[in-house]
């Protein structure tokens, strides 16, 4: 059976850099707070009618397949990851096709798994690998989310963490023995699902929305901070242990974790349980923020850009978040 091997790794930022201290002209918020509490000093804010979820994606993804030393036409399927599709449908992995000209009708699926998106389309995009069925396949992580919350005082739970972004890995099947994805844990719990959602516009009521929505904030996202704090410091741990196990791996066989950049305090408290020291444990949080589903490929790309990913290292990924869902993935680099 082939494994998959990443060839290939790409980011995208959107320009424009926004401050702990621009938010605190907006609400009532202080760069002590948010560093204190997530870790973050700035993010990225997208620019309309420049940025979109799909050209993000695509220009990570153009970076990844050329770091790969491919051509678009190598692609044979598209598994892209958001919560936040340019269009409520079709998916954005379908949109990548007016961005970059693959020369074929290849496959693309959207991934609906949050912050855990990114596992769960590498997880996907591994299985095809396996089976022989796709050979080269493009994995996307993309998210313009700094427009679903509200900056003000009503959104300043939620609207100081999250940030605009896009990274990309190009998976190619390969045939040399131990290295590549070794495996992958895929985890949901969707009786938590209220405690980390955004409702509408949803299919639950006869109007998808309406002008009392706006006032009411029900368009709003909802987080109980605490209790995904809570769940996100067990649940990252046991998914790493899961998969080390299944590979008779030791936590002190890992190189470099590379978590989902959820907020700096459970990265470090993942890191501390884990026993892992500083070194080994990627955060960028402080440059972007929270990029959900885009957040592991841009860490992956930065850490790889720095040196830090080297032939032969364990690297492991995991993620945890809305759904809940959660997951890992164990790579030999
Ligand atoms: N600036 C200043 N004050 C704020 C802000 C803000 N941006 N947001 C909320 N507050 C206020 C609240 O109104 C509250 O005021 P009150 O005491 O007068 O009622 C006070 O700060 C404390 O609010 P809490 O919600 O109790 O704040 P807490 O200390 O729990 O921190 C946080 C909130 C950072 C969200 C924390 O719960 C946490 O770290 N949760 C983990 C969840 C997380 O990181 N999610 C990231 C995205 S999800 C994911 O990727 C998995």
């Amino acid at each position: 059976m082939p494994a998959s091997k990443i060839i290939g790794v790409g980011m995208y930022l959107p320009e424009e850099v926004v401050t702990n201290d621009d938010l605190t002209k907006l609400m009532d918020t202080s760069d002590q707070w948010i560093q204190e509490r997530t870790g973050i000093k700035e993010r990225r804010f997208f620019k309309e009618g420049v940025d979109t979820v799909s050209s993000m994606g695509a220009k990570a993804s153009l970076m990844a397949i050329e770091r790969a030393g491919k051509k678009p036409e190598d692609i044979d399927f598209i598994v892209f990851a958001t919560l936040s599709a340019d269009y409520c449908f079709p998916g954005s992995g379908a949109l990548m096709q007016q961005h970059i000209d693959f020369k074929r009708n290849i496959g693309a699926l959207d991934i609906r798994a949050q912050c855990a998106g990114f596992i769960y389309a590498l997880s996907v995009a591994d299985q095809y690998i396996k089976t022989g069925m796709y050979k080269t396949i493009l994995v996307v992580g993309s998210e313009v989310q700094t427009n679903v919350f509200e900056l003000s005082n009503r959104g300043r739970d939620m609207s100081v963490i999250f940030g605009d972004g896009a990274g990309a890995v190009v998976l190619e099947a390969s045939e040399e023995t131990g290295k590549g994805i070794l495996t992958t844990k895929l985890h949901t719990d969707g009786r938590s699902a209220e405690e980390l959602y955004l409702e509408h516009p949803g299919s639950r009521r006869k109007q998808r929305f309406n002008p009392t929505m706006i006032e009411t904030g029900e368009l709003l996202p909802h987080m109980n901070g605490k209790h995904v704090f809570i769940n996100a410091v067990k649940y990252f741990p046991e998914v790493i242990r899961e998969a080390l196990a299944d590979q008779n791996l030791k936590e002190e066989d890992i190189s470099l974790l590379v978590p989902h950049q959820a907020n700096a305090r459970i990265t470090v408290a993942v890191g501390k349980e884990l026993n892992l020291p500083d070194e080994k444990v990627v955060s960028n949080i402080h440059k972007y923020g929270n990029t959900t589903a885009a957040s592991i490929p841009i860490a992956l790309c930065e850490a790889w850009q720095d040196g830090r990913v080297k032939e032969g290292d364990l690297i492991a990924l995991a993620a945890f978040g809305s759904g809940f869902m959660w997951g890992s993935a164990l790579i030999r680099w």
